[in-house]
């Protein structure tokens, strides 16, 4: 079959073909590139191996184009990189071995098209596109990968414990591959993951959590995550998210399976949000109901305190994936922590104090917390779905009203600790934080006025009571 070549190809991939000619070598497109063009799919990297130096065909290829671009050189890899518009081409000698994505380092040597094609990951991901003049544009195929497109197949092209045991990061892309593409993963080679996947354990945190976002990214995350339970992956990466799975049943009671849940709510958000941490608050929103379950006789079972405990719970998680532990994660620990609130407002007791507070705290991130709340209704009883709902539109519809009329989103208390600190001639002390505190509380319950003089006022009656006498 021949490779359809687009116009804006054409020059480069000639160009090319005309640099291997004046160096002797044999020249083709591999990997990523050729399976997302033929999945119709834009794609900015471009892979070339050559049999040959990849270093020394870049170079060649880059004195040919005009500007003449940078060539960044990874010696340590034996390749070599140019910027070609928005594109970004890597260049490759064919090799034996597979030394680039393996920790173990093994020895690298020289190799055919077929010995590299040989060492990829998935047969969709081992089709080559010739170069060459005898046969431009033909597409090499060795392992059926064309016909794994058409069937949406995940396969390996050796027996997968081989191409496993090379890279064993390999278990989670063909996961991550599945979850994107919707494809499915080969019986043989899905069976391979659940037998090797201790070997994930030689893989590092940053390359395991690449492809876990990229997991996380996707339109139906599920999928993904239910692969990495169902074939053993997530225990050991991510523990604390597989031990949502399960049902206790006690005097003929269920509580819901938590891991399906969070699945639930993860998949009804990533419909509406692309936002990777508002995502992860998804993930993470129910992770303390394990350690916080009880079973009581007349209440059946709680899960008290677990969005307290949840939060806490997300620094070491994050640290354990190495995910960034700056603003990020903060915002994770904010939407766990008050993933209860909008849902424990019911009619009766929506008042301006408790929409104060709550925009308080929630601050520019109350959108996205009632989107999280939202995603959160899983229930498969319509009655109880439409009353949440409606309940979530009052929510809404107050919030909107009062962040009109007191503007609380991003607001600072009127009175500041130094302001106090000089009114009464004090140092920093409790009395100070006390002061600050009942100023703030009393705007927020709506005993006082959110203006600067009933706050000034507020504060010398707090000051007397705490036997304070101003001095300014
Ligand atoms: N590859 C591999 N084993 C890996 C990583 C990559 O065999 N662990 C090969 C595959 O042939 C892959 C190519 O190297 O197609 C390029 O890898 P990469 O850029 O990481 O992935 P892509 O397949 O391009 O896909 P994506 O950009 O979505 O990661």
């Amino acid at each position: 079959m021949v490779f359809d070549i687009k116009p804006h190809e054409r020059e480069i991939f000639r160009l090319i073909e005309q640099s291997a000619i004046e160096l002797g070598y044999e020249v083709y497109v591999v990997g990523g590139y050729v399976r997302d063009r033929l999945l119709g799919m834009p794609s900015k990297d471009m892979d070339i191996v050559c049999l040959g130096s990849g270093i020394k065909l870049a170079q060649e290829v880059a004195g040919a184009l005009r500007p003449i671009p940078r060539v960044t050189v990874y010696s340590r890899f034996g390749t070599a990189m140019i910027k070609h518009g928005d594109m970004e081409i890597e260049f490759v000698g064919a090799r034996k071995e597979s030394y680039r994505f393996d920790s173990r380092k093994p020895t690298v040597e020289e190799g055919s098209l077929e010995d590299d094609q040989n060492r990829r990951d998935f047969t969709i991901n081992a089709l080559a596109v010739s170069l060459n003049e005898r046969n431009f544009g033909e597409i090499i195929d060795p392992f059926g990968g064309l016909h794994h497109l058409e069937e949406k197949l995940i396969k390996t092209p050796l027996e997968p414990g081989k191409t496993f045991s090379d890279d064993p990061l390999r278990m989670m892309r063909a996961i991550r591959f599945s979850t994107q593409l919707l494809f499915k993963i080969d019986p043989g080679t899905l069976s391979a993951i659940s037998k090797y996947k201790n070997r994930i354990n030689i893989v590092s945190q940053e390359r395991i959590s690449t492809e876990l976002q990229k997991i996380v990214l996707s339109d139906t995350p599920s999928i993904g995550f239910k692969l990495l339970f169902k074939t053993g992956l997530l225990q050991i990466i991510f523990p604390e998210m597989a031990n949502l799975q399960g049902v206790e049943i006690r005097d003929g009671r269920g509580h819901k399976d938590n891991f399906y849940h969070t699945l639930e709510v993860l998949d009804n958000l990533s419909k509406h949000s692309k936002n990777l941490w508002l995502r992860w608050a998804a993930i993470l929103h129910d992770i303390a109901k394990p350690a916080t379950k009880r079973y009581n006789p007349d209440h059946g079972w709680t899960f008290h305190g677990h969005e307290a405990l949840g939060a806490a719970m997300v620094p070491r998680i994050f640290k354990n994936l190495k995910l960034p532990l700056d603003g990020k994660m903060k915002y994770v620990q904010k939407m766990v922590r008050l993933h209860l609130r909008p849902i424990s407002l019911t009619k009766d007791n929506i008042t301006d104090s408790a929409i104060r507070r709550l925009l308080f705290d929630a601050g520019d991130d109350i959108d996205d917390l009632m989107m999280l709340c939202e995603a959160d209704i899983t229930s498969k009883n319509p009655n109880r779905v439409n009353k949440y709902r409606s309940n979530y539109e009052l929510v809404r519809q107050k919030l909107k009203e009062v962040e009109e009329k007191d503007r609380i989103r991003n607001w600072q208390p009127p009175i500041s600790g130094e302001l106090i600190m000089e009114t009464f001639g004090i140092s920093p002390s409790r009395e100070v934080g006390m002061i600050k505190t009942a100023i703030r509380e009393a705007i927020l319950d709506g005993d006082i006025e959110n203006s600067y003089e009933a706050a000034y006022q507020y504060m010398i009656e707090k000051g007397n009571e705490f036997g304070l006498k101003t001095v300014v």
